[in-house]
Parts: C-alpha cells; sequence; structure tokens
C-alpha cells in the first residue's frame, strides 16, 4: 500500500494546496495532509481546526485523504503514520534550496524520498502568507483560495486587521 504525507502549515490552505492534494492523490492509496503546528509562524490567521475543517471540506470528493495535525518534526510524524513518500511542491527555482536540503536531511534521517510535484503555473505565486496580505488590505481571494472557503478565510483576515 502507497501511503504519502504531504505537510504544510496551510494557514490558509490555497488553490495551489488544493491542486498538488489532488494530483498526489491518484498516485497513493492513502494521503496524510499533515497540518505542521509551527511555532515559528504564529500568531496563526486561522487556529488548527479552522484549518483541518477546510482542508476536509475542500477535500471531500477525494475518498483516501485525511488530515491530521502534528507538531515537532515532519520526519518523525512521517514514520509515526508508517507513510512510504513525503510529497512536496516546487513553485520556483527560489524553492529548490530549502527543498534540497529538507529531503536530504529527511532521508538521512529515514530513508524516506521525497516526491516533487511542479506547482500549475497558474498556482505558482501563490503563498498563504501572500493570501492574508490580500485579504487584509481588503481584497477578495476568490482567485487564490477554493470557494468554499473563501468567505471564512476573506472575514478572518479583515478580523486579524482590526484586531
Ligand atoms: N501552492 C500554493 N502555496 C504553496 C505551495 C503550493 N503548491 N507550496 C508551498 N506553498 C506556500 C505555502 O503556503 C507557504 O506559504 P507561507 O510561507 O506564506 O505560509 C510557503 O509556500 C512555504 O510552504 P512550505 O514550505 O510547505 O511551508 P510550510 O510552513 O507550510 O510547511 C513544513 C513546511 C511542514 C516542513 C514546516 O512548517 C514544518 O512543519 N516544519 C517542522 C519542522 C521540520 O520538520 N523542519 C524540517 C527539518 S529537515
Amino acid at each position: 500500500m502507497r501511503k504519502a504525507l504531504f505537510p504544510g502549515t496551510f494557514d490558509p490552505p490555497t488553490l495551489g494546496h488544493l491542486d498538488i492534494i489532488q494530483r498526489a492523490s491518484l498516485l497513493c492509496d492513502e494521503l496524510i495532509v499533515g497540518l505542521a503546528l509551527n511555532p515559528e509562524k504564529d500568531p496563526s490567521l486561522l487556529s488548527a481546526e479552522e484549518r483541518r475543517k477546510m482542508i476536509e471540506e475542500i477535500t471531500h470528493d477525494l475518498p483516501n485523504i485525511t488530515v491530521v495535525t502534528f507538531t515537532g518534526l515532519m520526519v518523525d510524524f512521517a514514520l509515526e503514520q508508517q507513510v512510504n513518500l513525503i510529497i512536496r511542491s516546487l513553485r520556483a527555482a527560489s524553492d529548490l534550496e530549502f527543498e534540497f536540503s529538507m529531503a536530504s536531511a529527511n532521508r538521512k534521517m529515514s530513508g524516506l524520498e521525497t516526491l516533487f510535484f511542479m506547482a500549475d503555473e497558474k498556482y505558482s505565486r501563490i503563498s498563504s502568507s501572500l493570501v492574508r496580505q490580500i485579504g487584509s488590505g481588503g481584497h477578495r481571494l476568490y482567485d487564490f483560495v477554493p470557494s468554499q472557503i473563501e468567505e471564512r478565510v476573506f472575514h478572518a483576515s479583515q478580523k486579524k486587521r482590526i484586531s
């Protein structure tokens, strides 16, 4: 059984993340979307529970997705979940440096390979922080996040700006 992990902080989940999840889900029997609770990225826009629910909602038509939160090193979580593969995406050459180091370190520590998906060019300039900035500037987010969650992400960005 091919079981893979796609990790990220997903604050918020974007159309780019959804594209990778959809494409990766076709290549494995089970895909764990690992929601990293990363203290380096706090304060967050959305709570872990909000993000988990949103990912579940936007992937509800995919039968082999499970969303699980984790803390600590991603590789330890991958081993705990007994996955065979880590999935990451490359949006541009600038992602490569960090990804190369991370994939090498993770392989040394666990023997696990990382499989890279090229981001669809439509989404290659999107990041969660960009989406947060656009929302907090009062612009709607239809081009950046799945339609089912746009309203909530937009309002969370607005609230964050006010508080
Ligand atoms: N489409 C849209 N956006 C994408 C994307 C895609 N295909 N791929 C990446 N991004 C965005 C993300 O939204 C994120 O945006 P942000 O920085 O504005 O929040 C940015 O690109 C970086 O993404 P990513 O590299 O996946 O960072 P991350 O923080 O979301 O998750 C983890 C990376 C999971 C490795 C990290 O947070 C973590 O958990 N680390 C734990 C410690 C660890 O294991 N470190 C590695 C040691 S070897």
